[in-house]
């Protein structure tokens, strides 16, 4: 019996490509591990199922094409790059890779965070500059953790991960996000208070919320300016929750003291961007979940949902479960 026509947009871990064996007939739709936009056109009315890693845009003109496509399976835990009524319109799966991220996500905003905190990129650039001459009072000093009111604006999985490790610094926490969630406050500690509340409270601000329509541009020039001047915001959600521009005027003209950023309006970040300039901004090249076992936990969840679904059985982490009375 033939299998059914995958394609993937990247090579994922062997956590997934072994499972893949045996189900499906795959092919890479990459060239020098960078996914192929012109492969993509050609090929998508042949696939039936499809393992998405970051950066393809899939709407409703890319869904019309897809004419025997029954599952996206995406290597990611936001969704925000597809759109899910079309998907749903045309019978398609979607589904993604939550939980396996959480941990490796929180700890990429404490880095943001610590490294913000500690002006990580200036002292180590004056260090290897030999600007290190003598040990001095008041020289290198930054910003303590502890103590520091931090507001989560998301409060789910990965907001409430940068919670806990928070309270290990002994951080105040605030929250802010669509609903409240009261059974989370006691154990750690958080208050919940409103958008405006938060960013005039708090010292560091972490964005922990999904890209959604309420969320795009949720952090622009009046909300930066509600801020503290010596707050930092801390963005591992996506780019587009802030208003980039606003926000390099932010760094570079005072209203706060900098940021930390792992996501960007636009992705990879082109080298006339200015915040690129600025030392008061600490800049990864998203790498949220770009550890070992989230790693290989995204690519074996993408595998798992991508085979439960061609093979007619619903798939752990469906995006859109109303699409069962499609098919
Ligand atoms: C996700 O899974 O959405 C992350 O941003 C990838 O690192």
């Amino acid at each position: 019996m033939s299998k059914p026509k995958v394609f993937l947009t990247q090579l994922i871990q062997d956590t997934g490509m072994s499972l893949l064996e045996g189900h499906v007939d795959y092919t890479l739709w990459s060239i020098d591990g960078k996914p192929d936009p012109e492969a993509v056109l050609r090929d998508i009315p042949l696939a039936e199922g499809l393992i998405m890693t970051m950066g393809i845009r899939m709407d409703r003109d890319f869904f019309q094409k897809a004419a025997k496509l029954k599952v996206a399976s995406l290597y990611s835990v936001g969704y925000d790059n597809v759109d899910i009524k079309a998907a749903t319109e045309f019978g398609i799966m979607v589904t993604n890779t939550p939980g396996v991220l959480t941990d490796a996500t929180a700890d990429t905003a404490m880095m943001l965070m610590l490294m913000s905190a500690r002006k990580a990129r200036e002292n180590e650039r004056i260090m290897r500059e030999g600007g290190w001459t003598h040990w001095s009072p008041n020289q290198f000093v930054g910003k303590d953790l502890s103590s520091s009111v931090l507001g989560i604006v998301g409060f789910g999985e990965i907001g409430r991960a940068v919670a806990k490790r928070a309270l290990a610094f002994g951080m105040k926490i605030l929250y802010t996000g669509r609903t409240r969630k009261a059974e989370y406050e006691e154990k750690l500690c958080a208050e919940y208070v409103t958008l405006e509340a938060l960013l005039e409270r708090s010292d560091f601000v972490s964005l922990n919320c999904a890209l959604t329509k309420e969320t795009a541009g949720l952090i622009a020039e009046r909300e930066l300016r509600m801020m503290k001047k010596d707050a930092v915001l801390i963005n591992t959600a996506r780019g587009a929750v802030v208003d980039q521009k606003a926000l390099f005027r932010a760094c570079s003209e005072g209203w706060i003291c900098g940021a930390g950023l792992d996501v960007y309006e636009k992705e990879p970040v082109p080298m006339d961007e200015p915040l690129l300039k600025l030392e008061n901004v600490v800049m990864m090249p998203h790498i949220g979940s770009a550890a070992v076992r989230s790693r290989e936990g995204m690519a074996r969840l993408a595998a798992v949902n991508l085979i439960e679904a061609l093979e007619g059985r619903i798939p752990p982490n469906l995006v859109n479960p109303e699409v069962l009375k499609r098919i």
